[in-house]
């Protein structure tokens, strides 16, 4: 079992749809048992929420249902809960390490950019797209997608050495 989480800010965005995504692509490889996916916010503001309307339909049209998923919060056991905990931006990523224990490399080491992954990282950040327009999702769609994508294919060849 793989245990993986996704981290964003507000946990109604970015990282549910990778959530959505990734587990939309492990049941399409028939690998539903090796995984266990979630994700959360650094910030509790939407805790107990679904995922942003807009986020929901642009996911929908690509046939991932990301309807169900609510929000949480992530907090500083999931740092022992998860092997691999991915921080959509540079802040995301800073405020998690900020709850790490300072001497903890195996915590630190669980912790990496999403679009370290990415084919095309550009400036390796996954744009918040809350407050822009409808395009903004459909950007963060690509880049969720094809991220998604590698970084599962990178988990399948880990969990074969
Ligand atoms: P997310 O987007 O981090 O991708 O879920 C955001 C959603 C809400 C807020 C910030 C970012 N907010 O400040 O409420």
């Amino acid at each position: 079992m793989i245990r993986i989480q996704f981290v964003c800010l507000g946990n109604i965005c970015r990282s549910p749809l990778a959530e959505g995504v990734f587990r939309h692509l492990v049941r399409q490889r028939g690998l539903e048992n090796d995984y266990e996916i979630e994700s959360a916010g650094t910030g509790a503001w939407h805790v107990g929420q679904a995922p942003d309307t807009r986020m929901q339909r642009t996911a929908s049209s690509h046939g991932v249902d990301i309807s169900r998923q609510r929000a949480d919060q992530f907090q500083t056991r999931d740092l022992n809960r998860f092997d691999h905990i991915f921080a959509m931006d540079q802040a995301n990523l800073d405020d998690i390490l900020a709850m790490v224990e300072p001497h903890d490399d195996a915590a630190k080491e669980k912790v990496v950019l999403f679009r370290a992954s990415d084919p095309k990282p550009d400036d390796f950040q996954v744009p918040d797209p809350y407050y822009g327009g409808e395009r903004g999702f459909e950007t963060v769609f690509g880049i969720v997608s094809r991220t998604c994508e590698s970084i599962l294919d990178e988990l399948a060849s880990e969990a074969k050495d």
